[in-house]
């Protein structure tokens, strides 16, 4: 097992990643499960496929689980289940001491931390996550949000867990589909700042993806300890150095909307494309050499994600997509920062660029064989 330190001041906590956690949750959390009820938030598919391994821990060691089980799905993250789950955690009578456990991926996570983050003002969760994607990314770093009409995640908190346990095992019931697009949050480490790792990533990511299991190891806690380092330097996304993390995103959020939050895209997807775009752009600015643009659109193609705007077959122009992206919640006094890269490993804000120029670009990019 590996341990990953996340040092938040004053709030550091530990992501654990190793096979089989979920079937020690007990003794993985250490004494912080002080009652014996312990309040659950889940969806049907991860307690199907994980409920009797949990339920099997907690009751081995005395505690009875309270289970919310939930649909899967985006639509979870609404102003409806925010409130219904805190009355319901208010029923159980849950102190701001104890924890709440979120078991799932993203939308569980972060429905359940932003319950957690209003509860009494503020009580105590454990991350537990079952997908790629919020094993790498979301569980990590504090972020939870729900979704409204006028969009994706517009309404949240930062709101650190008191742990994070990464299951291995739990990506062995995950549909292939889903695991690679948790793989395109595991890349953009490599491409945001650590270019030794984008090669790991092109030498082992095959292997990795088809279930070799210290490879999966390796990409989940150096991806996780990435993370850790860059939300520690800034947690509430100030610096610059957290927006990073966003490469890929907004064009990639334009692509999600576009394609109306869809299964169509998946939301790891659509980042793998985002990033291929950044990586373009900023080669037809001649900010990065065109051939480590072609070499990043070659590795997430041939891993089989989405690496042609093109190939998506939408009915829009570049115009189009620019509108969705004036949502984003980067949006500052009218200008939108862009994640771009001078390189492999190399990415930067860059606040100066013109959106009429990503629109001309978009309408090539659309275009393009
Ligand atoms: N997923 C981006 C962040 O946590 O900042």
């Amino acid at each position: 097992m590996a341990v990953i330190p996340v040092d938040i001041a004053g709030r550091p906590y530990e992501v654990r990643v190793g096979a089989g956690l979920l079937a020690e949750l007990v003794p993985q959390c250490r004494g912080r499960l002080r009652k014996r009820g312990v309040p659950i938030i889940t969806d049907s598919n991860v307690h199907a496929a994980w409920g009797a391994v949990v339920e099997a821990s907690l009751r081995d060691n005395g505690h009875e689980p309270h289970w919310r089980i939930l649909p899967p799905g985006e639509a979870t993250k609404s102003w409806d289940e925010l409130a219904a789950t805190v009355n319901w955690l208010l029923s159980l009578e849950v102190e701001r001491g104890d924890h709440i456990i979120a078991l799932g991926g993203g939308v569980i996570g972060d429905l359940t931390g932003f319950c957690a983050s209003v509860l009494k003002r503020g009580c105590k969760f454990i991350q537990v996550p079952t997908t790629l994607l919020a094993q790498v990314d979301s569980s990590v770093g504090g972020k939870t949000a729900i979704n409204t009409p006028a969009g994706k995640n517009l309404v949240g908190a930062f709101h650190q867990p008191s742990l994070v346990l990464a299951d291995l095992s739990a990506l062995e019931t995950l549909p292939e589909r889903d695991l690679l697009a948790g793989y395109a949050e595991v890349v953009k480490y490599g491409l945001i700042d650590d270019a030794d790792f984008f090669a790991w990533c092109d030498t082992n990511a095959a292997a990795m993806l088809a279930g070799d299991s210290q490879l999966r190891e390796y990409a989940v806690a150096h991806s996780v300890a990435s993370k850790a380092r860059i939300v520690a330097e800034d947690e509430f996304e100030t610096t610059g150095k957290r927006a990073l993390l966003n490469l890929g995103h907004t064009f990639g959020h334009a692509l999600e909307a576009e394609t109306g939050f869809s299964t169509r895209l998946l939301h790891g997807e659509a980042v793998a494309l985002g990033m291929v775009i950044a990586a373009r752009y900023s080669a037809r600015r001649e900010l990065m050499p065109r051939a480590s643009a072609e070499h990043i659109a070659r590795h997430i193609g041939e891993i089989g994600l989405p690496a042609s705007l093109k190939a998506l077959d939408l009915d829009c122009d570049g115009a189009r997509l620019v509108e969705h992206m004036l949502h984003d919640k980067k949006m500052d006094g009218g200008t939108l920062p862009f994640l771009l890269l001078r390189g492999i490993g190399q990415t930067y804000l860059d606040k100066q660029v013109s959106l009429e120029d990503v629109a001309e670009f978009l309408d090539e990019e659309l275009a393009r064989g």
